[in-house]
């Protein structure tokens, strides 16, 4: 018998709101937190989505008390949030709102968190559901996971759930990233483990499973028949900021390439998966990544470099050496791109060039599949000089949407082809507003809803990947006598010479979004 669609549970249209919990942020003072996680939780509060009986506790070094906290969040979600400032929204959110002052080394700030805990369990009704999100350090990981156990905080029962929520990076290559799974699997289950790729909550990238597996006009092409290479590009026109602590050491493939455009391209190139629930979808992510190797020839088929200083956006930029905190023997790259190829039936033979940069000519993240030409061109060569390669472009962001680029005869008596595009852009076909990605990571958190969260399998085997080309880079800098092996370039520019001359050797250029 086919079920009423409008009582189906698994309905993916109505709104999931989530049962009575706790959510504990560590790292409350971070700009993560500040920016994107408490205003992702007002927004979803603002919707409705979370149920009266939430509560939201700070944990952090600062001496507050919990009014102290609390006008931290309101000035956060002032600031940041997404939908419009509602006062009965922020009382009802400040009933749930506790501060713990604490230092993760030490028991009794663990006691008193317990303790806040429990309060709130009782006086919120919260049913022992919480969720600890770590917007912390990796390196601090081990200490907050271990503390969280000791203190009875990492137990899954039958009615009530303990759940963790870590950051990238997971480890800085594959050894680390082991050890890091290692610490977290003895304390909670692999069900209670979410990793935050904030990539996969956003909407654009949830529409290339719509595009892919809704429709019956792009599968055909979407294989090395017709497509003859890929490029996924995500490109920021601003530089590191204030995150040198951060970013020093750890450089733009391992921050980006590693996890964001590692599962942009998984998404790209994976078969079906016969549902959407995460064991399918994990699945099939992983065996395009276990297809998926690194270039023979790194010399050849890799790019770094790192911005120097010159103008964006009209103004003066330091080049990164210059910035605060960066210590000038630094090999740290703002710039990597890489060929990668997938070994299956679908791709051999099609190159996929990942690109990411800080301080290039402007921020735009998108998947470009360019497609052979046409086997036989009927017209004479100077009808189509302009003709270039067809395109499909899935336009992640800002400018959300989907280009199709092809060749059209240019009005007149001549026959002259020229490219054109047809767009699909969100804002011209929706009316709602695309929620944050942290937005909709956080709640499927609460709700214990997995399928956008990386497995530990996917992790592992995007560090199989880059670890002979980080090895590489690493390689060349030591043998440099003391001179890294880095390119440098123009902020405002796309990218070191290196990289258009990588693809030059290919046949293909980059495209300038
Ligand atoms: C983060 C990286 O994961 O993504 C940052 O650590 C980067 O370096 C950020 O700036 C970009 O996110 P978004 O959503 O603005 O593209």
């Amino acid at each position: 018998m086919k079920t009423n669609p409008l009582r189906d549970p698994q309905d993916r249209r109505l709104p999931r709101v989530a049962g009575p919990c706790v959510l504990v942020i560590f790292g409350v003072t971070g700009d993560l937190s500040t920016k994107k996680l408490m205003p992702a939780v007002y927004d979803l509060a603002n919707r409705g989505l979370l149920p009266p009986g939430f509560a939201l506790v700070g944990f952090a070094r600062r001496d507050w008390a919990d009014q102290d906290f609390a006008k931290i969040v309101h000035d956060a979600v002032k600031e940041h949030a997404r939908t419009p400032f509602r006062e009965e929204v922020w009382q009802q959110l400040l009933e749930g709102i506790r501060f713990v002052s604490g230092q993760i080394g030490d028991d009794e700030s663990f006691e008193r968190l317990a303790n806040v805990i429990t309060e709130l369990d009782e006086a919120r009704g919260t049913g022992g559901n919480h969720a600890f999100y770590l917007s912390i350090p990796p390196g601090l990981f081990e200490t907050v996971v271990t503390q969280l156990r000791q203190h009875g905080l990492t137990e899954d029962h039958a009615d009530r759930w303990n759940r963790v929520v870590i950051e990238k990076p997971f480890g800085h290559d594959l050894a680390s990233a082991q050890e890091l799974q290692q610490v977290v699997s003895r304390a909670f289950g692999s069900q209670s483990v979410f990793r935050i790729d904030h990539y996969l909550g956003k909407e654009t990238v949830q529409n290339m499973l719509a595009l892919r597996f809704a429709n019956q006009l792009f599968e055909p092409v979407w294989n090395n028949h017709y497509v003859d290479h890929v490029q996924i590009t995500m490109a920021e026109d601003i530089g590191i900021g204030g995150r040198a602590g951060y970013y020093d050491g750890i450089g733009a493939a391992r921050d980006v390439i590693q996890n964001h455009l590692l599962q942009l391209l998984a998404l790209t190139a994976m078969e079906e998966p016969s549902s959407f629930d995460a064991r399918q979808l994990r699945n099939e992510k992983r065996k395009v990544l276990e297809a998926t190797v690194p270039p023979k020839r790194i010399d050849l088929h890799t790019a770094r470099g790192r911005y120097s200083s010159g103008f964006a956006g009209g103004k003066q930029v330091r080049s990164y050496l210059e910035e605060e905190r960066i210590p000038q023997d630094s090999t740290t790259e703002t710039y990597a791109a890489i060929r990668v190829d997938i070994e299956n039936r679908r791709w051999a033979g099609v190159p996929f060039y990942l690109r990411t940069g800080k301080r290039l000519a402007r921020r735009v993240t998108e998947v470009a599949l360019g497609f052979k030409r046409a086997p036989h061109l009927p017209f004479t060569s100077t009808d189509t000089e302009a003709l270039g390669h067809n395109a499909l472009v899935l336009r992640i962001q800002p400018d959300e949407g989907i280009t199709m680029r092809f060749g059209a005869k240019v009005p007149g008596t001549q026959m002259e082809i020229r490219e054109v595009s047809m767009d699909f852009a969100y804002g011209g076909s929706f009316t709602e507003s695309s929620p944050e990605a942290y937005e909709r990571l956080i709640l499927d958190v609460l709700l214990g809803d997995p399928p956008l969260f990386p497995h530990h399998e996917e992790v592992e085997l995007s560090w199989r990947i880059l670890d002979p080309i980080l090895d590489y880079w690493a390689e060349s800098d030591r043998s440099g006598n003391g001179e890294p092996s880095l390119d440098s370039y123009e902020p405002g520019s796309w990218g070191p010479k290196s990289a258009d001359e990588m693809l030059a050797r290919d046949g293909f250029s980059w495209r300038r979004p």
